[in-house]
């Protein structure tokens, strides 16, 4: 029996990176799970690689007919919903004067609105399911001032204030669904190494020269988190934010050792 057996899971932005190790470390642990992206070659093919009764699902996270088609397959499929992981995102690089409007609210309307919609469809489904776990996907821009990270420190912070709002909504109505953030520094994958080489699309092998930094941790350790929160042993785990960032957002103190 896996850690998450018999349950249903959607996971956004399945098609690469973290959400690709969240599909494919909660299908190995016994859970049923969707994958959804807008990315419909890649995301296939990590359906098929997983194997079992794993599915690909078209879903723009920005969209709302998007959203409502996927929860209702859901339910039609598999009977129930348990889990969600918002976790599709984009990252930009720009100061607040650097940024401009329409970046702005493209980034937030992928990382914030997205999320918004999610939360907003999945919760009446794992209403019907007997209660659930909903996992975001925020970032230690959340917490930390990154100049260079205006529009997407805005959009994190967003899901940090949203997350504690969903868990205070479902904890008044009392049904059982849980709903924590998760805050990584960087991690190595194709969001990042497109950052760092200025390409749209990177390779395999970019993507494995970023563990030079020596710096970044695997998807699969934000996997492992996701796996937690997914999971019954977080069951009194709900508002939370779940810092994975060896300490980077601790400010040295002023007095101390050297
Ligand atoms: N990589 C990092 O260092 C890091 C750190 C902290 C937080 N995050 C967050 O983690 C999440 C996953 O990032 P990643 O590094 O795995 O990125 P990634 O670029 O490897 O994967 C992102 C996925 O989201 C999908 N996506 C983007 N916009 C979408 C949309 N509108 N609808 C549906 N799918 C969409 C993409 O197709 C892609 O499959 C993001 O929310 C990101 O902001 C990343």
């Amino acid at each position: 029996m896996g850690r998450v057996a018999g349950k249903v899971a959607i996971v956004t932005g399945a098609a690469s990176g973290m959400g690709k190790a969240d599909a494919q470390l909660l299908a190995k642990e016994g859970a049923l799970v969707v994958l959804a992206d807008f990315n419909d070659e890649e995301g296939e093919a990590v359906a098929r690689e997983i194997g079992g009764e794993a599915i690909y699902l078209h879903l723009d996270v920005t969209c709302e007919d998007n959203w409502t088609s996927v929860i209702a397959q859901t339910m039609e499929t598999f009977g129930r919903l348990d889990i969600l992981i918002n976790n599709a995102g984009l990252m930009t690089l720009g100061s607040v004067v650097d940024t401009d409007l329409a970046a702005y609210r493209k980034i937030n309307s992928v990382n914030n609105e997205g999320v918004f919609l999610g939360c907003k469809h999945a919760i009446p489904a794992m209403t019907q399911s007997g209660g659930g776990s909903i996992i975001n996907m925020s970032s230690v821009a959340a917490m930390l001032g990154m100049s260079f990270f205006a529009a997407y420190s805005a959009s994190k912070g967003a899901v940090r204030a949203l997350t504690k709002s969903v868990a205070m909504h479902c904890k008044e109505q009392g049904n059982g669904i849980r709903c924590n953030s998760i805050h990584p520094d960087g991690v190595k994958t194709p969001m990042v190494a497109k950052v760092a080489t200025g390409k749209d699309a990177v390779t395999d092998a970019e993507v494995e020269k970023l563990g030079e930094l020596g710096s970044l941790c695997e998807p699969m350790d934000v996997a492992n988190m996701v796996l937690f929160l997914a999971s019954d042993e977080s069951s009194f785990v709900t508002g939370a934010e779940m810092l994975i960032d060896n300490a980077s957002t601790i400010t040295p103190p002023i007095i101390g050792p050297n």
